[in-house]
């Protein structure tokens, strides 16, 4: 079955270590442009709280989450300080420009 890869938005549209919101298919998705200029695509719903993750920050491997500081790691999704906890990764990529993920695994 061939995987279905979503529009998100335009990567220039994503700051540099932020986050940006986008709903896609009824999800509130977080999209982060990292360090290194790769992207990565998160639920944008903090378990915590429910603070939105796309309104934190990139620092190291890891989302910053704006109410309280957890950190959620850009590629599993863990929180690093607490394994029990974490959110949704999505597989992403960049195509001239737009960045899309799979919300099929
Ligand atoms: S709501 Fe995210 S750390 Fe509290």
């Amino acid at each position: 079955m061939a995987r279905t890869w979503i529009d998100l938005c335009a990567s220039d549209d994503v700051p540099a270590r932020g986050g940006r919101f986008v709903e896609a298919a009824s999800r509130r998705l977080a999209v982060f442009r990292l360090a290194t200029g790769d992207f990565r695509v998160l639920d944008d719903v903090c378990p915590h709280a429910g603070g939105s993750l796309s309104a934190g920050y990139v620092a190291d491997d890891c989302v910053i989450c704006p109410w309280h500081g957890w950190p959620f790691d850009v590629h599993s999704g863990r929180c690093p300080d607490n394994s029990e906890v974490g959110v949704t990764t999505y597989p992403s990529r960049v195509v001239a420009g737009r960045v899309e993920c799979r919300l099929d695994g």
